[in-house]
Parts: C-alpha cells; structure tokens; sequence
C-alpha cells in the first residue's frame, strides 16, 4: 500500500528503511533516496517506524550493584 503519495514510498519499504535504523520519517526517506514534500504522510510514517520499533527484541539489563 502506499503510504507516501508525493514520493510513490510504500509501507513496506518504510518498514524496511526502519528496518535498517531510520528512527524517523525524514531518515527513512533519506534512505530511500527521497525526502519529504507535502508532509502529510509524516505522522503516519512515524507511527509504522515506532510500531516496528516496539517489535524489536529488548537488550537485556543487568544491574550491577
Ligand atoms: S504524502 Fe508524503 S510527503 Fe506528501
């Protein structure tokens, strides 16, 4: 599906650009060699780069005393 109009960017190749250590929208597009335009599709964009986020495995903490 395509989640940015003005620069023809899917969901999936926003997620793969999260996927490679974009934390932004703006790092995302950069990524894809893009950058945004109208910015209307920015907040959306974030919340796909903060859900795969969340998916990621946590580091493990130790607490040293
Ligand atoms: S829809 Fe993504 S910048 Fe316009």
């Amino acid at each position: 599906m395509i989640l940015c109009v003005c620069n023809a960017i899917t969901e999936d190749e926003l997620r793969e650009a999260a996927a490679s250590g974009a934390p932004t929208p703006e790092l995302a597009f950069q990524k894809l060699g893009h950058e945004p335009q109208c910015g209307s599709c920015l907040c959306y964009a974030q919340e796909l780069i903060d859900e795969h986020r969340r998916q990621l495995p946590r580091p493990k903490l130790r607490i040293i005393a």
